[in-house]
């Protein structure tokens, strides 16, 4: 059996635990990467204004010949939009160019703590209005930092849905994964396989041989045991199909400790440190 399982988010809602991500797909290639991960079995895609490409993720989903209602889709708000009005314009653009008039998970895609005075509390309390009218079926953010959280907490009536962070075996983002635990935010690993950087470890090479599966497989179904929520990404139909295949094996509890032991704290970033981060796109 290969059924993805779902997740139960904090407002009810359920999220497949395995998606298909678009970050750095080309926009005219969009569409048609995004039918072949549905034909393959996918019913999530995470995309993000950021990425250009949200056209794409909208008519790959109609070239498939699915229902919207099928298909889980993400996206984020981008950078330079973080004012109300702004966000306000942004988040109709999104829907426009996705072709749908409601979106099952929207975030803000980075905290921006040195920008606009500090303010992401403003920004969050407009995505707290999409929700309100249904527009966005459940809100959340990405690379929001514990204390991000606990001001969010403090300071608004909604606890965001997800968290989406960087995480893979040589970034564990274990405070911030805790914090969610202990918070019901859900943990959202982006970049599964550091962009194909943990594959060659020694010890994903050898837990891969034990297990007979690929180290993209054993990477990815460690998050899976862990209870995050995953969307690699994967512009190679044969790719496409292994990221899928994560349901019909497990790791052990002594491979899943091997694989988290890898972690090298802070250097193991591949991106952007989110306390950092100012990045306004043109
Ligand atoms: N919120 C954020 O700030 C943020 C930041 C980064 C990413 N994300 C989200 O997370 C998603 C995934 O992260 P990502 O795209 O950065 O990286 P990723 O999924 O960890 O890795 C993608 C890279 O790995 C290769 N790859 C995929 N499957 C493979 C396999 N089975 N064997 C060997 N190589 C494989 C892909 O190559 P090919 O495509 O050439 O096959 C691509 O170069 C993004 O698409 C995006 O939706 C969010």
């Amino acid at each position: 059996m290969n059924t993805v399982p779902t997740i139960e988010l904090n407002d009810g809602a359920q999220i497949p635990q395995l998606g298909f991500g678009v970050f750095q797909i080309p926009p005219d290639e969009t569409a048609n990467a995004v039918k072949t991960a549905l034909q393959i079995g996918y019913r999530h895609i995470d995309t993000a204004e950021m990425y250009q490409n949200e056209r794409g993720v909208g008519q790959g989903i109609r070239d498939a010949g699915l229902d919207r209602t099928e298909v889980y889709i993400t996206s984020k708000l981008n950078n330079g939009f973080h004012r109300r009005d702004d966000a306000r314009r942004a988040f109709d653009d999104t829907l426009k160019a996705l072709g749908t008039d409601y979106i099952d998970l929207f975030l803000i895609h980075w905290p921006l703590p040195t920008l606009y005075d500090g303010d992401f509390v403003s920004t969050w309390q407009t995505l707290e209005e999409f929700k309100g009218d249904g527009r966005a079926r459940s809100i959340g953010v990405s690379n929001f930092q514990v204390d991000h959280l606990k001001r969010l907490a403090q300071e608004t009536d909604t606890i965001p849905a997800v968290n989406q962070i960087e995480v893979h075996p040589y970034f564990t983002n274990d405070t911030v994964r805790a914090y969610g635990v202990d918070h019901g935010v859900a943990t959202e690993a982006w970049s599964p396989i550091a962009q194909g950087q943990v594959l060659g470890d020694p010890v994903v090479q050898r837990v891969a041989e034990a297990t007979g599966r690929t180290p993209a497989q054993v990477v990815l179904r460690w998050h899976i045991q862990r209870g995050d929520i995953v969307f690699p990404k994967s512009v190679t139909v044969e790719r496409v199909r292994e990221n899928f295949a994560l349901f019909d094996f497990e790791l052990t509890d002594a491979d899943v400790a091997a694989l988290t032991a890898l972690d090298k704290g802070e250097a193991g970033r591949t991106g952007p440190n989110p306390d950092q981060f100012d990045y306004i796109p043109d």
